[in-house]
């Protein structure tokens, strides 16, 4: 059922929340739960629709899950039938993709179908398929879907010619049963990537260096069962401090880790926020104070993430002076901008820099989101805005944001979810 929210805005956040399992580790995790022989239980899983979504995909193989109520999956690909990731799911949900290194490299074949366009840039495939056939896989697109076959693969050594993220996570887990060493070079250092490399070694995998920029990957014959928890979600922990920070509130995150999000704490702290850090809490008082503003400037971990910059995007519209935002990893993720200007934001885009002027406040008004971050940054914006902002096709929201109206409202916020 289509679903929108309600937010009144004005009031000061104040509160405690809990952090979800990350959703950009629980997709690659789940997709290397085909490379095992016997079942993994995968813990601390956010109820998520992406997650509804990878579940489905490996339903649709044959593969045998069970969701647990407490947050808990258990597969077991033993009673895989095909090794088919179709089109439907696909074009819901690009991270499938996730699928072809494991499927290749455990069951020599698969057919997963290419992505189609994106709401934030093209974003192609190519360097996970180019990366597969240097590891001897044969590879070709017919009738839109990539089909991938491979005796074994063989380890090789693969340069990546830009940081990708999933591209890195879907050759790691091929090289994890090829013949001989892999190394990727220019790998991804992202937080998500060493989490799933740590799973796939209590696999019994063996793979050194995740979270550098060279990782090496010595394959095994087979991989088994294992149980193992997610990490906890460093976007949606920033996505609740900026919006603590836009209400001038006051947030403790629990359940976090706050040494994956050095580089948002130092723009949080720059805007003016008091950030206090303990092992896996963060607590940001803003003391009622209107934000200052920031320039942002997104590119791979350990820079700051394209992630949280339609979130900054927002804080930065309400705050003291001007600022320039510039997106280096995605050639259109500014979609939220428009919407933005509806609600009486002053920000002007050139390429892939948007300039933000600071205005004292925002004015509530119908808006759409357009992608997952883009939809957070229109809460935030809401929950400052004078009236009552109606935030619609929220369904963005839900792929990526466990329950956020209710965490929200945890916290203070006046916010309600009815039809649409
Ligand atoms: N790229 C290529 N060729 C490829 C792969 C990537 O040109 O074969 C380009 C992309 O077009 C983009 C850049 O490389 O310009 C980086 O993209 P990357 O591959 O790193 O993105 P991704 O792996 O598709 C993941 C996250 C995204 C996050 C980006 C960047 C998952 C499931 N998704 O995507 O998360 O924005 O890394 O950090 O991990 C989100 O959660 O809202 C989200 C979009």
């Amino acid at each position: 059922m289509l679903n929108k929210l309600l937010i009144q805005g004005g009031t000061r956040l104040d509160g405690e929340i809990r952090i979800s399992g990350a959703k950009n580790a629980v997709l690659p995790i789940l997709a290397g739960t085909l490379l095992a022989d016997g079942p993994t239980v995968i813990e601390n899983v956010p109820h998520l629709h992406d997650v509804t979504t990878t579940v489905e995909l490996l339903g649709c193989m044959g593969v045998q899950v069970v969701i647990d109520e407490k947050l808990s999956i258990e597969v077991d690909t033993s009673t895989i039938e095909n090794h088919v990731a179709p089109y439907h799911l696909v074009k819901t949900m690009r991270s499938s993709i996730l699928v072809l290194g494991p499927l290749l490299t455990r069951f020599g074949e698969a057919e997963v179908s290419l992505p189609g366009g994106c709401a934030i840039g093209s974003r192609p495939v190519n360097l996970h398929i180019k990366g597969l056939q240097d590891m001897g896989a044969e590879i070709e697109v017919v009738n839109g879907y990539i089909h991938a076959r491979a005796d074994r693969l063989k380890g090789a050594r693969l340069v990546m010619d830009i940081v990708t993220v999933t591209g890195t996570e879907n050759l790691m887990m091929a090289a994890a049963l090829a013949d001989g060493v892999t190394i990727i070079e220019n790998a991804a250092r992202e937080p998500e990537v060493v989490d799933l490399a740590n799973y796939l070694n209590t696999m019994g995998a063996k793979i050194e260096g995740a979270g550098t920029d060279t990782i090496t990957i010595e394959g095994v014959e087979k991989l088994t069962g294992t149980r193992y928890r997610v990490l906890p979600d460093r976007i949606e922990t920033g996505t609740y401090l900026v919006a603590a920070a836009i209400s001038g509130g006051r947030i403790k995150v629990k359940d976090t880790d706050p040494t994956l999000l050095d580089a948002v704490i130092d723009k949080l702290r720059e805007a003016g926020a008091e950030v206090t850090c303990g092992d896996d809490w963060i607590e940001l008082d803003m003391h009622g104070k209107r934000p200052k503003a920031v320039n942002i400037r997104t590119a791979p971990f350990p820079a700051f993430p394209t992630d949280m910059q339609a979130q900054f995007a927002a804080l930065n519209t309400i705050a003291e002076g001007t600022s320039t935002i510039v997106e280096t990893v995605f050639e259109n993720r500014f979609m939220h901008v428009q919407e933005l200007q509806r609600m009486g934001a002053d920000i002007e885009v050139e390429g892939n820099t948007a300039i933000v002027r600071g205005v004292e406040g925002l004015t509530a008004a119908p808006v759409m989101a357009t992608d997952l971050r883009a939809s957070a940054s229109l809460i935030m914006a809401g929950l400052v805005a004078t009236g009552e902002t109606e935030v619609q096709r929220i369904y963005h929201i839900d792929r990526g944001y466990e329950i956020i109206e209710e965490k929200l409202a945890q916290l203070g916020a006046n916010i309600r979810r009815i039809p649409a």
